[in-house]
């Protein structure tokens, strides 16, 4: 969602605020602003758009200062307008804010009836008005801020400046993440630790509830209930500062291009080369033999991770297992059985649906577990157990390399259930192992096929409506590559199970709807190929992945001529989702710089959805 930077320092502010909001881009970029602190209380500057709108903007009317806060936007109330861009001002108080406030309309309410005008449709600026009117009734700013924290219901990340205030940084949190930053006689708000990144690393993750007052060299950090505590400061790796592009023209092209290492370096995680198992403390922190079930939630492109992992751990570990996205499921009372394992599945551990989800399995006493990327978020914090993924930090606001990572987490879990369970000896252990650490190298093969991919996407940039099928764990693959190719492209896709074509969708093939089949030379491989003859009867355009070209069936007429085959790396059907997912993002991304589209930051959307 939107993201949030603050500086309380000794140098020019406005250019590092720019700085940072440049690395936060990718969480919204529908508008952005900085509000800098003078002599004569805060000053503002924003623009809709993008930030190089903003840079602009200043760059006309420069801001000079030593304190300041920054956000770039992914709007939920109000159009992104200058006027609902943050930060939001009124009276002394000029804040911004990541989350949404629930209770803005009663607030407004209240406030507009007491005389108070509004200059924007955000739920934001009630909460500059609140603080306003509380400092204008005479509380002290700890108290105020207090007292108008009270009054929120929602989610929010907050960072406030305060007219006259000018050694004091005010932060809070609730349901929306927030760091703080310790530089050099400086301090930092981040909304995640990329944010504070060029500045410092050596940060403090606020827990729910938390609020801050924030001097140039002291932090004071009390709890939901306003006692001072002590949160731990702690070193983020060195590459959260690292978010460059280096010679790739996307972030989603490198990070595309990542994934042999990102898959490693997850597999080195939970894999033991040398004793060719799962490694022993992964095997120690849960008993798979315990579990009766396990309920997958996730959202978007992790739910797909989650349903490719649903094959693999009832076929190979026997174990029942349940997928559901969680905005569904959170609203849904299900029926959960005892013994079930809960496992949400999340590149950033905070997105709102499956962050309450996970909290309702909780709270049903089931036990959790958090498949996730940002290891300090609040899934990795709050779930009973975290299987870290590995892929680093994902810029590209369409999912690839977090994804396959996710995969190679969850499969190299199924081998440990698989075991725990006595569902696979120690030989076929070895075997499952050895073709999971296999498989970085296959896909390193797989990015091979980006030339091919390159001449004929050119033609897929031209479509209007694309049709993805697979089999088998193949399917939730298509649905993924039908979600990529839409969210960059802004082609019209949709993924079906092969088999299910004749039931309905069959009705969408015609000439000019191609028809992307995903199909490695596995058990279901003749069935797929029986519903390629389907689509090629009916005038389809097939584009079909696979690593054996020579079983594609002989089309007849248009169809032999339209047919295009991508070549695959031949690999074991265990690992085959981790493979294929390097052509159906290849397609994806290629059709989308075709089409000349904004690959990294796609209309309308954002990384890290922290609101329902
Ligand atoms: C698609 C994509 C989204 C996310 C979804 C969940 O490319 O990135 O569908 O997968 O919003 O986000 P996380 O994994 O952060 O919970």
């Amino acid at each position: 969602m939107c993201g949030i930077i603050g500086i309380i320092g000794r140098e020019p502010v406005a250019p590092r605020l720019l700085e940072s909001l440049r690395r936060l881009e990718y969480r919204g970029y529908d508008s952005a602003g900085i509000a800098v602190q003078t002599e004569a209380g805060p000053e503002r500057r924003r623009a809709a758009g993008k930030i190089r709108n903003l840079e602009a903007v200043i760059a006309e009317q420069p801001v000079a200062g030593t304190t300041g806060i920054g956000h770039t936007r992914w709007a939920t109330h109000g159009a992104p307008t200058v006027a609902n861009a943050h930060p939001h001002s009124y009276g002394k108080v000029t804040l911004v804010h990541n989350g949404i406030i629930e209770n803005y309309a009663e607030l407004k309410a209240g406030l507009k009836a007491q005389g108070q005008v509004f200059e924007s449709d955000t739920d934001t600026e009630v909460i500059a008005h609140l603080l306003d009117s509380a400092l204008q009734s005479g509380l002290k700013l700890k108290d105020a801020f207090k007292s108008v924290l009270y009054q929120l219901h929602g989610a929010y990340a907050l960072a406030v400046l305060v007219s006259g205030e000018s050694d004091t940084l005010l932060g809070a949190r609730r349901g929306s993440p927030l760091v703080i930053g310790w530089g050099e006689d400086e301090m930092y708000l981040g909304s995640d630790a990329l944010a504070v990144g060029p500045f410092t690393q050596r940060v403090t993750y606020l827990e729910e509830g938390d609020w801050v007052i924030l001097h140039k060299a002291s932090a004071e950090v009390r709890d939901a209930g306003g006692f001072l505590v002590n949160r731990p400061i702690v070193t983020v790796s060195a590459s959260a500062a690292l978010v460059e592009k280096g010679s790739f023209r996307h972030f989603m092209e490198k990070e595309v291009h990542e994934q042999p290492e990102s898959c490693q370096r997850t597999f080195s995680a939970y894999l033991d080369p040398v004793a060719q198992s799962v490694r022993a403390d992964i095997k120690a922190g849960i008993d798979f033999s315990k579990i009766t079930r396990l309920q997958i939630i996730a959202c978007g492109t992790a739910y797909y991770a989650g349903s490719i992992a649903r094959y693999a751990f009832e076929k190979i570990a026997g174990l029942p297992v349940d997928v559901e996205v969680a905005s569904e499921f959170r609203y849904r009372t299900p029926a959960m059985t005892p013994g079930t394992l809960a496992i949400a599945v999340s590149q950033s551990g905070e997105t709102a649906d499956t962050l309450a989800a996970l909290r309702w399995c909780k709270d049903q006493g089931l036990m959790t577990a958090a498949v996730v990327n940002v290891h300090t978020s609040t899934m990795a914090r709050e779930a009973d157990l975290l299987w870290p993924t590995h892929a680093g930090p994902e810029i590209g606001v369409a999912s690839t390399k977090a994804f396959t990572a996710q995969l190679s987490a969850l499969l190299s879990l199924v081998v440990c259930a698989a075991a725990q369970r006595g569902r696979i000896t120690k030989a076929q252990e070895a075997h499952y192992v050895q073709t999971l650490l296999e498989s970085p190298g296959l896909i390193a093969e797989a990015l091979g096929m980006n030339a091919d991919i390159v001449r004929m996407t050119y033609e897929l940039s031209k479509a209007r409506d694309v049709i993805y099928l697979g089999r088998g764990d193949m399917y939730p693959l298509a649905l993924e590559g039908a979600l990529k190719l839409k969210e960059i492209s802004y082609i019209h896709a949709e993924g079906y199970a092969a088999g299910e074509l004749k039931h309905g969708p069959i009705a969408l093939i015609d000439e000019k709807t191609p028809v992307v089949v995903i199909a490695p030379d596995d058990d279901l491989f003749e069935k797929t190929a029986s519903n390629v003859q389907e689509v090629a009867a009916r005038g389809g355009r097939v584009i079909m992945i696979t690593n054996v070209p020579g079983k594609v069936p002989t089309l007849s007429g248009d169809a032999a001529k339209s047919l295009k085959v991508i070549k695959a790396p031949d690999c074991d059907p265990f690992i085959a989702a981790l493979v294929y997912s390097v052509p159906i993002q290849l397609l994806a991304y290629h059709t989308a710089v075709h089409k000349g589209t904004d690959v990294d930051q796609p209309r309308n959307l954002a990384k890290s959805v922290t609101v329902e």
